[in-house]
């Protein structure tokens, strides 16, 4: 078997919305400022009992459906997320519990919003390096948990979710190419500061606020354009396609204004970029594999497409894939 190819998609996202309006009632904003400069309309925000592998799970089991595979059959398990339930042990083992999934052997993936294509990537390699046939790769993240509510430059943009694809050894192609870069000079644009090992969470961090994001946003945003757009050329050109072959555009849904912009320098055509940000925000490694799921349940995408993924995020990291479906 040569090729990893996409079998099956599953999403989940928490029940509470939360509104631009409602923003409206907790912070100096507005909806027309979050619209115009953002794209985004609503958020999911889970409540305070449920935790990353909540929802995931939920999109892990909706993925082996529609593969029409058992929990049993997953050789491994590989959960991008920056906002895992504990320290440790991997949100992955926990899913891999709550699944039955037995046979399988499970770990999480660090690099923000671009976890999932990493984890994609990192999937495709340990099914060619061959002996593996099945892999469940989720992307997740609750964002919300470590948002702060006060701070109107963060809060606006980002919701919590889940996305998770069955990754399989095939003899048809699947995942074309992957692009995968990072450059962590400029870590501290996006970041929490406590939490880890560098400052524990204390009195003093709680006081200031130091357990939320820290972000500055404009700069991320500049970064973000150029990375995205320079991944998507490399990862189609090293697909051996040409922009005119791709079917769909699935970004991360980061900012309508990014994606935009990454679009006019790819010269794409409006209808072939898919976005759902006005009704989740920024859900960082859960966004693209949401979209796609989205996407593929409109009927946006079937079964030979060929589709694009971008991603952006902290540390920095990015990458772009192109995928036979
Ligand atoms: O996955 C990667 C994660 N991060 C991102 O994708 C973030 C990328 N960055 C962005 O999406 C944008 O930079 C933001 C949406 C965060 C901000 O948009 P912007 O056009 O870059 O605005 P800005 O930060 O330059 O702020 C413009 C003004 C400022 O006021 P002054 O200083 O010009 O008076 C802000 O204080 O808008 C103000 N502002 C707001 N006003 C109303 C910032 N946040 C808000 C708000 N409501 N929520």
């Amino acid at each position: 078997m040569k090729y990893a190819k996409i079998i099956g998609t599953g999403s989940s996202v928490p029940e509470t919305v939360l509104s631009n309006s409602d923003l409206e009632k907790m912070v100096e904003t507005s909806d027309e400022w979050i619209t115009s400069r953002t794209g985004i309309k609503e958020r999911r925000i889970a409540d305070d009992s449920t935790a990353a592998s909540d929802i995931a799970y939920e999109a892990a089991e909706k993925a082996l459906r529609a593969a029409g595979l058992s929990a049993q059959q997953l050789d491994v398990i590989i959960v991008g997320t920056v906002t895992p339930d504990f320290v440790f042990p991997s949100t992955a083992c926990i899913i891999q519990s709550r699944l039955g999934a037995k046979n399988a052997y499970a770990f999480d993936l660090m690099a923000g919003c671009s976890g999932f294509l990493y984890s994609l990537h990192v999937a495709e390699g340990i099914i060619k390096s061959g002996g593996v046939k099945k892999i469940l790769v989720i992307g997740v993240d609750l964002l919300s948990k470590v948002t702060n509510f006060e701070d109107r430059s963060t809060c606006i943009l980002f919701g919590d979710g889940a996305g998770a694809v069955i990754l399989s050894a095939s003899d048809k192609p699947g995942i074309l190419s992957s692009i995968l870069s990072s450059d962590g000079n400029n870590w501290g644009l996006l970041y929490v500061p406590a939490g880890g090992s560098r400052t524990p969470i204390g009195e003093e961090v709680l006081k200031n606020k130091e357990q939320y994001i820290k972000m500055q946003g404009n700069d991320v945003f500049k970064v973000a354009v150029k990375s995205m757009e320079s991944a998507t050329v490399e990862a189609i050109a090293k697909a051996d396609v040409s922009a005119e072959d791709i079917d769909l555009f699935v970004p991360h849904q980061a900012n309508y204004r990014i994606v935009e912009a990454v679009r006019r320098r790819l010269d794409f055509p409006q209808e072939k970029v898919f976005m759902n940000l006005d009704k989740y925000g920024n859900t960082s490694a859960a966004s693209v594999p949401l979209a796609l799921d989205e996407a593929i349940h409109k009927g946006r995408v079937r079964e030979g497409n060929i589709v694009l993924f971008a991603a952006f995020g902290t540390g920095f990291t990015w990458g772009a894939s192109v995928v036979k479906l």
